[in-house]
């Protein structure tokens, strides 16, 4: 593992106690664009320090985060693209299944990919070409089938327009697999799937936060990650997610 490495992490698990110690207030959740898309100070928090401390050690890099107002072009030299809470909803509720994204790209494709989990002290982290981790211990994607398999799925909940189409999809997968589950955390079922915890993630629109870091740890991880109609990823503008342990 790299300094640069090290030190994001050192970030991130500072960012963690932020969330683990929050104190819940209504007074901290404000109503964004969208259906039920909420933002609370807890996030812009997070983000200004990760924001700060990232380009602490790259001063070179721009920054992408999602309780931005200007997402500049990522598409040359270094960018970090960062969720500084995915899975917010379930931190308002206190469910205790959200995570910090962050992702190192360059020029426009993901180079180091770390999510984490603060409640249960779970670090997932890729590098290009090095493999994926949990807690520094290599991990893989599963071997089962769908038929033997579980499904998350996402609802993209902020997109009315989407809901038929997603719900018709995960009863097709439903009649197929195990069972399927929705966790609320993007970032969180991309890394179940680099875990062999699951074997499919569907969403049919997410934005670059939400999969920039964890499409890196399911391809490190053995797995596939393409949009829904089997395309590249773009990490530049939302688009759908399909991943897989490449099996199922
Ligand atoms: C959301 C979560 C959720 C997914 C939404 C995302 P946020 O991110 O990842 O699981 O269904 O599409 O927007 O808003 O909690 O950062
Ligand atoms: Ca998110
Ligand atoms: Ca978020």
């Amino acid at each position: 593992m790299n300094d640069l490495q090290k030190e994001i992490e050192k970030l991130m698990r500072e960012c963690g106690n932020i969330i683990r110690d929050a104190r819940r207030d209504p007074s901290m959740v404000s109503v964004k664009e969208g259906h039920a898309n909420f933002v609370t100070t807890y996030d812009r928090t997070i983000q200004e320090k990760l924001r700060e401390g990232l380009l602490k050690l790259r001063p070179d890099a721009l920054f992408v985060g999602e309780e931005e107002d200007i997402h500049p072009d990522i598409n040359d030299g270094i960018s970090f693209v960062v969720d500084p809470i995915d899975g917010t909803t379930n931190f308002i509720r206190d469910y205790k299944q959200s995570c910090i994204s962050v992702a190192m790209l360059e020029k426009g494709a993901p180079k180091l990919g770390l999510v984490y989990n603060p409640y249960l002290d779970e670090l997932f982290t890729a590098e290009r070409g090095k493999g994926a981790f949990l807690n520094g211990e290599a991990i893989h994607v599963s071997g089962f089938p769908v038929e033997q398999g579980i499904v998350l799925f996402g609802t993209s909940p902020y997109y009315r327009e989407l809901n038929r189409r997603s719900f018709d999809l995960a009863y097709l997968y439903f009649q197929h697999a195990l069972d399927i589950r929705r966790s609320g955390s993007s970032a969180l079922d991309l890394c179940s799937i680099a875990a062999g915890r699951a074997e499919v993630f569907f969403e049919l629109r997410l934005s670059p936060w939400d999969y920039a870091a964890g499409s890196l740890i399911v391809t490190e991880a053995g797995g596939i990650v393409t949009t829904a109609e089997g395309d590249p990823l773009s990490f530049d503008r939302p688009c759908s997610i399909l991943a897989s342990n490449g099996v199922a």
